[in-house]
This record gives C-alpha cells, sequence and structure tokens, in this order.
C-alpha cells in the first residue's frame, strides 16, 4: 500500500466523513460502498437498479456487519431527475459519481438513453454537487475516451476520435468538469477506468463484461464466444485498484484536482491470454474447463489494444495498484464459483 493510501486511510478512520455514492448498488459503487462503510464512513447511496441489483447491496450488509451497515442510507431514484439529485448531495463531502449506463454495444442499440443517463444525468449530480458545496466530486471517466488514437500506452492529454455513443457521453463527462471548474470554480477529478473487474460484476444479460461473461460460461460449461482473433488486448483493473484511486481522488492535494487519470495497472492481456488465465485459475479453485474458444466477428466500437500510461495517478494522487490482472483473478474467482453454482 502506498505511503499516502496508507495516511488517507488512517486520516478517514480517525476523522469519518460524508460520502455520496451514485450507481451503489452496481458493481464498481457496491465496491466501492464496502470499503467505505468498512472504514466506518457515513454512506448515502443512490441507485435506480437499471442495472444493478438488490443483492449486491445485501452481500455488503453481510459483508460489514450490522454496525457499519447502519451509517447507510439508500435513496432509490434516478440521477436523471435533478430534485433527486439535491436530496442526495444533502449535508455530503465527498461525491463519487458511478451511476451511468455501461457498454459500447448498449448505447449503439439505444444512443438517446445511454445520453440521457451518461450526460443529463451527469450533470445533474455535477450541478446538486456544485451547489451543495461538497469537498470533492468524483466521476467515472472512462478509456474509451481514447478512441480512435493508437499510440500506447494512453497518455490522459492525448486522445483521438470517439468510436461509440458511449465513448461520447463519458467525453462530454469530462467537457462539462472542466467548464465547471473554469465558468464556476468547482474542481472535481475524472478516474478514467481501463476494463475493471471483480466480485459483483454482474455476468447476465446481453451488454455483460468479458471476465464475468467468459467465467460464467466456463463454470456451466458452456462455449466461450471471443470477439475477433483474441488478440485484441485489455489493460484489466482490479476493482480494488479502482477502489483506491476514488478515496484517494476525493482527498487529492489541490495540484491534483481539476485532472483526469488513467486507472489501470499498466499491463496488456490479450484475450487469448486471459481466456487461459482464467481457465487456470478455475482450475485452482476444482473447476476444469477443456473447450477451446469460440472465435466469431470484431464487435463493432471497440478499440483493437489498450493500454495506460498510469505514471500521472502515481505522482499526482499517490495511486499504486496492489493486484495485477492474475492477483486479481484469485481474489475474485472464489465470489464466482459460489454465486454462479
Ligand atoms: N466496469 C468497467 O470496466 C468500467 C470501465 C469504464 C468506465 N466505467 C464506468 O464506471 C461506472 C460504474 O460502472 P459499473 O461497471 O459498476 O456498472 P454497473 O452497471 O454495475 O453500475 C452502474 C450503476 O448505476 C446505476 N444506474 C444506472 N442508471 C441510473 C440512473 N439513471 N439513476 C440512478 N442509478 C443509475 C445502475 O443501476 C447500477 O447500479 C459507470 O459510470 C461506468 O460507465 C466502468
Amino acid at each position: 500500500m502506498s505511503n499516502r493510501y496508507q495516511e488517507v486511510i488512517e486520516s478517514l478512520r480517525e476523522e469519518p466523513k460524508r460520502w455520496l455514492v451514485t450507481g451503489c448498488a452496481g458493481f464498481i459503487g457496491s465496491n466501492l460502498l464496502e470499503t467505505l462503510l468498512a472504514l466506518g464512513q457515513k454512506v448515502v447511496g443512490l441507485d435506480n437498479f437499471a442495472t444493478g441489483h438488490q443483492h449486491n447491496l445485501d452481500e455488503v450488509e453481510k459483508t460489514v456487519g450490522a454496525d457499519k451497515w447502519a451509517n447507510f442510507s439508500f435513496i432509490q431514484g434516478d440521477i436523471r431527475d435533478l430534485e433527486v439529485c439535491r436530496r442526495a448531495v444533502q449535508d455530503v463531502d465527498h461525491v463519487l459519481h458511478q451511476a451511468a449506463l455501461g457498454s459500447v454495444p448498449r448505447s449503439l442499440q439505444d444512443p438517446i438513453t445511454s445520453n440521457d443517463v451518461n450526460i443529463s444525468g451527469f450533470l445533474n449530480v455535477l450541478v446538486a454537487a456544485r451547489d451543495a458545496k461538497v469537498k470533492s466530486f468524483v466521476y467515472a471517466a472512462s478509456s474509451s475516451t481514447y478512441g480512435d488514437h493508437e499510440a500506447l500506452p494512453k497518455v490522459e492529454d492525448r486522445i483521438g476520435r470517439p468510436l461509440s455513443p458511449y465513448a461520447v457521453t463519458k467525453y462530454v463527462n469530462e467537457l462539462y468538469a472542466d467548464v465547471f471548474a473554469r465558468s464556476y470554480g468547482f474542481g472535481s477529478i475524472g478516474l478514467r477506468y481501463f476494463n475493471v473487474f471483480g466480485k459483483r460484476q454482474d455476468p447476465n444479460g446481453a451488454y455483460a463484461a468479458v471476465i464475468p461473461k467468459w467465467v460464467a460460461a466456463m463454470i456451466r460449461g458452456e462455449e466461450v464466444v471471443v470477439n475477433g482473433d483474441g488478440e485484441t488486448s485489455r489493460d484489466f483493473c482490479f476493482v480494488e485498484n479502482a477502489v483506491q484511486a476514488n478515496i484517494l481522488a476525493s482527498l487529492a492535494q489541490p495540484e491534483g484536482v481539476n485532472q483526469v487519470y488513467n486507472v489501470a495497472f499498466n499491463a496488456r492481456t490479450t484475450l487469448n491470454e486471459l481466456f487461459q488465465y482464467l481457465a487456470q485459475t478455475l482450475d485452482s479453485q476444482g473447476v476444469k474447463y477443456d473447450k477451446p474458444p469460440v472465435y466469431r466477428d470484431f464487435r463493432a466500437g471497440d478499440v483493437r489494444h489498450s493500454q495506460a500510461d498510469i505514471s500521472k495517478a502515481k505522482e499526482l494522487l499517490g495511486y499504486e495498484p496492489m493486484h495485477n490482472i492474475v492477483q486479481g483473478l484469485e481474489v475474485a474467482m472464489p465470489w464466482y464459483t459460489q454465486f454462479l453454482r
């Protein structure tokens, strides 16, 4: 653990803060919620269960225990409703805005809803947080903002043209955040997540991410479908690294604010390698999978390769990811084997 993260964690334990986590019933939001509650923080959660689940909240309750769960209050509501957002930010110190409709294919299928939630909803949360004068505003940005810019590793200030409506929405978030800093002096930090994975990432549905989708298929003995030739690569980021980045960003020094940061591990894993890692990790946990993967067409809107330069987050936030992909899979797999059997 970096010295800075240790210092921040200790300060939070000594002097708990009040947080808003939007999208708290989703994958990353529920992991943030669990860590914050475990640290004795007070948390308001906002979610409309569009893609999140009550069972994620139930699991967090079971993990943190009744005393810490008592520090949580939940608002079931929609970020497209400004009044709901205003209610959610009342007396909050730190906002972690995660609520959005993820998935490139979903946005290609229905760009209007992705736009409403990811742009208008974002703007509502931003306006509510600005008016409530919160101490920090950290939001989920995305590596999809690099679009068709081919250089590797990805450096924050060099982006290309977006390849999907989803990527447009996430880039517009960054533009609004920047304009709010310059127009109203309202500071924020965008975290460009790169393929986050871990427990509670939804394995079901048409828009599931690759890791939970493949793990589910392997556990169920179904075929694993690879989009393209399997040499597409990603910088897979274990969710605990993303949680660390959010907490560090919320308590960033002034020079670290009004910035966007890559949140990843700085490694590149091809889909073919991922397939091997998943089969090996499952095997070590008693699940055998010996079918070969099935290759299909490339998927529209996907970038070919992705790898992040994370030196900016290291320097300005003190970010030090603690799990590489294999370590993260080892931690996450027992959850999948338990959840999916
Ligand atoms: N998982 C990744 O690899 C990844 C990568 C880049 C960016 N992101 C971003 O991180 C954030 C969290 O993603 P996730 O993977 O946890 O997805 P998720 O779908 O598990 O979580 C999103 C949560 O937001 C909620 N939500 C959606 N629309 C809402 C609305 N209108 N009002 C209130 N709540 C709403 C959903 O119900 C869900 O609980 C999103 O902003 C996503 O775009 C994720």
